[in-house]
């Protein structure tokens, strides 16, 4: 089905995305992979292209927060393949850190240009493609884009923007199929790494890797792919998280409390 597909990946260079790029060239689509890490994506190609002799890749170096280079990144797609079936729009940055202690507000500012303006871009300027195969928008989100959830508040506030986002444009756009994928924590990406942190004695710590065994990148681009196939509206990963959203309303404050222990349990 994804076999000969044009595919626009952004935030190839590491983690999902990469684990995604892998599985669509498994699958026979072509591929435009995008990220800022240029050798990371070239290095990428070449694996890719060793393991999959037959699909297309084209790489385009952009910054995903800013709007040329978005617009740029759709173009070059445009002009390599003709047309655009699915767009995925994955580059994010993270957040560890009380409100209080980042170091300017401007910092919020930053980080939802990345995760939120940086989907707005890639869906205003791919929109028109879109319509055009009936193809498909895929905003990877989070399930913390539906809870509130500690220490990440301006990553949170990204993802719930990028869930309204998609949720009105299902409204407006019947002939593009939406798909918000909503993944808990992933192992092995660089999320964390590059996570926006606080300044200051009492900032907190994160540890670098998970208490335990979470989800492998690759298991999860299996689910989101398998749920594009399947013309899926959202995708919980792990599927049982489909219930946090009722847990909470039934629960209330236990519940935040729950998830607290959580997120202590990964501070050092
Ligand atoms: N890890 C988790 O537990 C988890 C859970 C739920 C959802 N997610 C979501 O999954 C997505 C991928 O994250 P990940 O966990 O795979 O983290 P990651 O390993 O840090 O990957 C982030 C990717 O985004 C790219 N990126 C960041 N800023 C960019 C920008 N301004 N322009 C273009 N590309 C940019 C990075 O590439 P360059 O630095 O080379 O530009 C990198 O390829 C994010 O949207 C994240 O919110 C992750």
């Amino acid at each position: 089905m994804l076999e000969k597909k044009n595919v626009l990946i952004t935030g190839a260079s590491s983690g999902l995305g990469r684990a995604l790029a892998k599985k669509f060239a498994k699958n026979g689509a072509n591929l435009v992979l995008c990220a800022r890490r240029s050798e990371r994506l070239y290095d990428l190609q070449d694996e890719l292209i060793k393991a999959n002799p037959h699909i297309k890749i084209h790489i385009v170096i952009a910054d995903v927060s800013d709007k040329n280079s978005s617009k740029n990144l759709v173009e070059q797609c445009m002009s390599q393949f003709s047309q655009l079936d699915v767009f995925v729009a994955n580059a994010g940055q993270g957040m560890w850190s009380r409100f209080r202690d980042i170091s300017d507000p401007d910092k919020i500012n930053e980080l939802m240009q990345v995760n939120f303006m940086g989907v707005v871009y890639g869906l205003f300027y791919s929109l028109p493609y879109l319509r055009k195969s009936s193809g498909s928008f895929i905003a990877i989100s989070s399930i913390q884009g539906l809870i509130p959830v500690a220490y990440h508040a301006g990553y949170v506030a990204s993802k719930y923007a990028i869930n309204g986002l998609i949720d009105t444009l299902r409204l407006e756009e019947p002939k593009i199929h939406f798909l918000l994928a909503l993944p808990s924590w992933i192992a092995n990406t660089e999320l964390r790494e590059h996570a926006l942190v606080g300044v200051g004695r009492s900032a907190v710590q994160v540890k670098k890797q998970h208490k335990k065994n979470v989800i492998s990148a690759l298991d999860c681009a299996e689910k989101i792919i398998r749920a594009l196939t399947n013309r899926k509206k959202e995708v919980f990963i792990p599927k049982i998280y489909r219930y946090v959203p009722i847990l909470r309303d039934v629960f209330g404050s236990t519940f935040d409390q729950l998830v607290m222990n959580k997120i202590q349990g990964q501070i050092k």
